[in-house]
């Protein structure tokens, strides 16, 4: 009884605890099996394919990630007959799933739970009916899932996307979160012609840096901000080569006239916004007579100020995209296409971002790094 408890407790969580109302039961279960001394398991009374043992990132509160998560070694479960068990090869450290851990991201599991949200894997191996699927192949969770923070994952054959294996692993393991975020963002707000002009603070993000491609591969101009930091001009060189026709620091755009600052750009129709306060008011000193700003992300902490002015003079629309939201709408049965087409993308090299592989033991030194505890990084992909 004792290894039935732990299996579907187990299940539970690496699912991701996704609602229903045996949930409480599951977590109890766990909460008891993860405090308890490690017990023999017995062999199941009916014929059942197990899982490798998983090695996870296990958090047993909200609360600061770096004190809050451990590593773990999770026992084999169950692999059912429309189940799918997937070795995870690479999975990174978004900003949300750190608001996870801290408990302060509006949708999140219930705890005791396992790190992450995407990632990519290949399959280890498949329930007895699984046809669309074999050993082998590359998989992404799409829409993404809670969980992918473990080494193996075993979930239904429906949240796996089989992808191109010629994929980059670190491309494939980041497609989701913050390239279709800024590829959605570029398409659903505005409408946009070649040779308009977007602005955005946040640049040097993965989000940033998607958002200057898609636009420039459309023709469009960017005009990117940035934090101040020493040798500023290197990320700027490096935000150029990506196809960025402007990028300042936000003390550059202390003055009056910014537009000023612009050559034979267009005034922008179109703002991204994800870092807040003073930042935020930085995209909108750009904007033209009806333009929209969407806020994303509020990395700073800080609120935005908008000025009267900018309501009264300027008539500018303040507006939000949650990709969360728009996973949960109809428009999302297109996610696996979009996702195909910004890999294909990533392939062609036309989509690039800066990353950092880290092995998995050395998680903790890259959720660090992701806290913004050693400066500013790129973005940390954990190599399991
Ligand atoms: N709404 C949605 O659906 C959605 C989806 C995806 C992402 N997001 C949000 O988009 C933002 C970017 O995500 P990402 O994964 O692309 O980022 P990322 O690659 O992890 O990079 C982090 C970014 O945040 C900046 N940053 C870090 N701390 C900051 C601070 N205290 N003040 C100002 N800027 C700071 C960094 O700038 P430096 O280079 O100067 O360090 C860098 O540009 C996050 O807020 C994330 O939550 C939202």
């Amino acid at each position: 009884m004792a290894s039935l408890v732990r299996s579907v407790a187990l299940r539970a969580l690496r699912n991701g605890g996704g609602g229903g109302g045996g949930e409480l039961l599951f977590h109890t279960a766990l909460k008891n099996i993860l405090t308890s001394p490690p017990q023999t398991l017995t062999v199941r009374a009916f014929s059942a394919t197990m899982s490798p043992p998983s090695k996870a990132v296990l958090y047993d509160q909200q609360g600061p990630p770096d004190l809050v998560t451990r590593v773990v070694e999770l026992p084999p479960v169950e692999v059912k007959e429309n189940d799918v068990c997937v070795r995870m090869l690479a999975a990174p450290i978004n900003p949300s799933d750190i608001n996870r851990i801290e408990g302060v991201y509006p949708v999140r599991p219930e705890v005791p739970a396992v790190g992450g949200y995407e990632g990519v894997g290949e399959v280890y191996s498949v329930g007895s009916v699984v046809k669309a699927l074999s050993p082998g192949d590359w998989v992404i969770p799409s829409p993404p899932s809670f969980g992918t923070w473990q080494t193996y994952i075993v979930k239904d054959q429906s949240v796996w996307h089989k992808i191109n294996k010629d994929s980059p692993v670190e491309y494939a393991a980041t497609a989701t979160v913050n390239p279709l975020t800024a590829l959605r963002m570029l398409e659903d707000f505005v409408p946009l012609n070649s040779g308009d002009a977007i602005v955005q603070n946040g640049a040097t993000s993965i989000v940033g840096q998607c958002i200057i491609q898609i636009a420039r591969d459309c023709g469009i101009h960017s005009i990117n901000i940035i934090r101040d930091r020493p040798r500023s001009y290197e990320v700027k060189e490096k935000l150029r080569k990506l196809g960025a026709d402007e990028v300042f620091t936000e003390t550059q755009l202390e003055v009056k006239n910014v537009k000023g600052l612009l050559a034979n750009i267009p005034e922008p129709a179109l703002g991204f916004n994800c870092v807040g306060g003073n930042a935020a008011s930085l995209v909108l000193k750009f904007l033209r007579q009806g333009a929209t700003m969407v806020t994303y992300g509020g990395m700073s902490k800080k609120p935005i100020t908008v000025s009267t002015t900018s309501f009264i003079f300027k008539d500018l629309s303040l507006r939000g995209f949650w990709l969360q939201k728009w996973l949960s709408t109809d428009k999302a049965h297109e996610c696996r296409k979009m996702i195909d087409y910004l890999l294909d993308l990533a392939r062609q090299g036309k989509l690039r971002y800066e990353m950092e592989m880290v092995p998995f033991d050395n998680f903790h030194t890259a959720l660090n790094k992701a806290l913004g505890k050693l400066g500013s990084q790129p973005k940390q992909v954990i190599r399991f």
